[in-house]
This record gives structure tokens, C-alpha cells and sequence, in this order.
């Protein structure tokens, strides 16, 4: 087994404020940046918070920046990188820092609240759900989704725009309206919930324009541009202009009591 030091920069601090902290550190074959985060607690910075659980990219907990870009922890090898090549580690830029490496997501949460559910359609029952099986593949590639929430750190609209938070719910969230909207058996519509127009009046979709980052860093390879966030906006946007839904909706509008 072949070792080597590597220099390391590491984000220290907290809410009042901080700065990159240099370490020289060991590196053994087949590592990986966390192992390396480990061996820095273990030897020279006992304090150094940093958030993570199962260390094989399936908790989506040790999501953090690797020379500027957003990955995770434990599953960027340390052979990606230069032998002499100073690696800098940082929070994720898009939330606000609690200690180190650490960050409060929250955020995601609060937009995840804001999506209504699934509705069941109405008269089947459990078990007799019924789908085609392209129908299926949409949803389980979604369904990889390990909330490590680099997509949502990367998405220039928030990432140095904390004034957008509020109106704009990000790729993660998009996707999973996009999910709900094009699922064969969600009965929103029926129960008079309108996820497209949701998708733009209350989830920000007209924000995003369609730059692809928030794919390029999904490490489940979910291809959310091209397979949630454009098809959304195209059925937002036959919604809005398609003759038929805009005579219904007038007729609607018309015959409902004032
Ligand atoms: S494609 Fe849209 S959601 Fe994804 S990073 Fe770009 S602007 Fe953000
Ligand atoms: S869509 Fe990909 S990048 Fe975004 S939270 Fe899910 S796994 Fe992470
Ligand atoms: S520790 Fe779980 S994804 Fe990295």
C-alpha cells in the first residue's frame, strides 16, 4: 500500500464567521475525502464538525464543496485529485452554516412541506394500481433520489440569491412535482389541486432556465433538467396557451357562483 501527504483546506467556523484552516495529511491508497476528514478529527482537529452516516453515498448527509464544486464526502476518491494539489473543503455555499462542514438544510424541508402529496385515485384500491411500464422507470429514476440536496446548493438562482428562497423551491422539489404531475394514478386534478399551475405560481419553475447544473452534480446520475424540469415547463406551458384548457377555464370561471 502506497501513502502520501496530502495539503488539505478545510472551512472553520460557525454563524459569527470563519476561515480555510491548512493541514498536511496522510493519504492511503483507495481513500476517500471523508476518510481523510476522519483522519483530521482523529489527529489533528478533534472539534472539526463535518455531518455524515453511512459513507457509501446512500444517506446524502456528507454533501459539502470539493474545490468549489458540490460532491459528497464519501464518495469523491482522493485519486481523482493531483498528489501536490491543495484539495479545499467547504460548506455548502447555498445554506447557512451551523459549524465547519456542517450546514442547515432546513430549507429543503420547509419546500418539501410545500408540495402537496399524492392523491389516491379515487375507487382503487391498494394493490390494484395499475401502470405502464415507462411510467414506472419515470418515477423510480426520481425515486433514486438520495435528498443530498447538491442540486439544490449548485441552482444559481439560490446559491448566491437568498432573496429567491421564498418564491423558488428548487431542482429537488421541481422534480418532485414534475414526478406527481406526470404520474398516471395521481388524482390531483379530480380533487381540484392544480400542480402546473402550483409548479409556476407557488414553486418558482419560470425561475429556472434549464442550465443543466443541477444534473451535473446529482451523483445518482438523475437526469432532472431533461427528464423533469423541461417536460414540466413544456405541460405548464400547454396548459397555459392550449385553446381547449383556456375556453374550459373560462367556462369555469363563468359558472362558478360568485
Ligand atoms: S436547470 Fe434549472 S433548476 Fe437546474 S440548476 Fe439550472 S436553473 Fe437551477
Ligand atoms: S436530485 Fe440528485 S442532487 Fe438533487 S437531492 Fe436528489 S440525489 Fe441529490
Ligand atoms: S455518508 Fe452517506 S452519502 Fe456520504
Amino acid at each position: 500500500m502506497s501513502s502520501y501527504e496530502a495539503r488539505f483546506r478545510v472551512w472553520r467556523g460557525d454563524v459569527r464567521g470563519g476561515g480555510l484552516e491548512d493541514f498536511r495529511v496522510e493519504v492511503n491508497d483507495g481513500e476517500v475525502v471523508l476518510d481523510i476528514v476522519h483522519r483530521l478529527q482523529a489527529t489533528q482537529a478533534p472539534d472539526l464538525a463535518v455531518r455524515w452516516n453511512c459513507k457509501a453515498g446512500k444517506c446524502g448527509s456528507c454533501s459539502a464543496e470539493i474545490n468549489g464544486r458540490p460532491r459528497l464526502l464519501c464518495m469523491t476518491r482522493m485519486s481523482v485529485f493531483d498528489r501536490d494539489e491543495v484539495i479545499t473543503v467547504t460548506p455548502l455555499r447555498a445554506f447557512p452554516v451551523v459549524r465547519d462542514l456542517v450546514t442547515d438544510v432546513g430549507f429543503n424541508y420547509t419546500k418539501a412541506r410545500e408540495v402537496p402529496a399524492f392523491v389516491p385515485p379515487e375507487g382503487v384500491g391498494p394493490g390494484e394500481y395499475r401502470m405502464t411500464q415507462e411510467d414506472v422507470e419515470r418515477s423510480q429514476e426520481f425515486r433514486k433520489c438520495i435528498e443530498c440536496f447538491l442540486c439544490q446548493d449548485t441552482c444559481h438562482v439560490v446559491r448566491d440569491h437568498e432573496e429567491n428562497k421564498r418564491a423558488f423551491a428548487g431542482p429537488r422539489f421541481l422534480m418532485r412535482v414534475a414526478e406527481l404531475d406526470m404520474h398516471p394514478l395521481d388524482a390531483a386534478e379530480e380533487s381540484g389541486l392544480d400542480r402546473k399551475r402550483a409548479a409556476q405560481d407557488e414553486h418558482g419553475l419560470g425561475y429556472c432556465n434549464i442550465t443543466k447544473c443541477c444534473t451535473e452534480v446529482c451523483p445518482e446520475g438523475i437526469r432532472i433538467t431533461d427528464n423533469a424540469l423541461i417536460p414540466l415547463k413544456e405541460r405548464a406551458a400547454d396548459r397555459k396557451y392550449d385553446p381547449l384548457v383556456w375556453l374550459g377555464n373560462r367556462i369555469r370561471r363563468r359558472s362558478a357562483p360568485s
